[in-house]
């Protein structure tokens, strides 16, 4: 599926702009979830290669995030915008 190819390629439909049916779906705010997207878009790609919301299921995401938060030396408030990005990812595409 492109996964392993150049992030900035596969990108963008692997990792899509929040949407306001997103939002809904999720249960959180619209802005929290722009906001994770552009935290996981700058930050998230830096040491790796980007991984993908399908590619970790959500408890294992619930784990990942505050580890790579403090390897990246982000903010608890973007740890929260960055976890509840990629689980609405994966909501609005039933793989919750
Ligand atoms: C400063 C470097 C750095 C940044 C920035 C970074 N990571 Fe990581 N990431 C690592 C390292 C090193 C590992 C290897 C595992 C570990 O350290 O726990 C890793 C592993 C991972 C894993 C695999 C964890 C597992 O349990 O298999 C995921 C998922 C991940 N990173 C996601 C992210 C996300 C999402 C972001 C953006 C918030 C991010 N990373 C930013 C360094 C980084």
């Amino acid at each position: 599926m492109g996964a392993g190819g150049d992030p900035a390629e596969g990108g963008i439909i692997e990792v899509p702009n929040p949407s306001a049916a997103m939002a809904k779906k999720s249960g959180k705010p619209l802005a929290e979830l722009q906001r994770g997207h552009e935290v996981y878009m700058l930050q998230c790609g830096q040491c790796h290669r980007y991984k993908l919301p399908q590619d970790l299921d959500i408890d294992e995401w619930q784990t990942a995030v505050p580890k790579m938060i403090g390897h990246a030396g982000l903010e608890r408030v973007d740890e929260k915008a960055v976890l509840g990005y990629v689980v609405a990812v994966k909501m609005e595409r039933g793989e919750e």
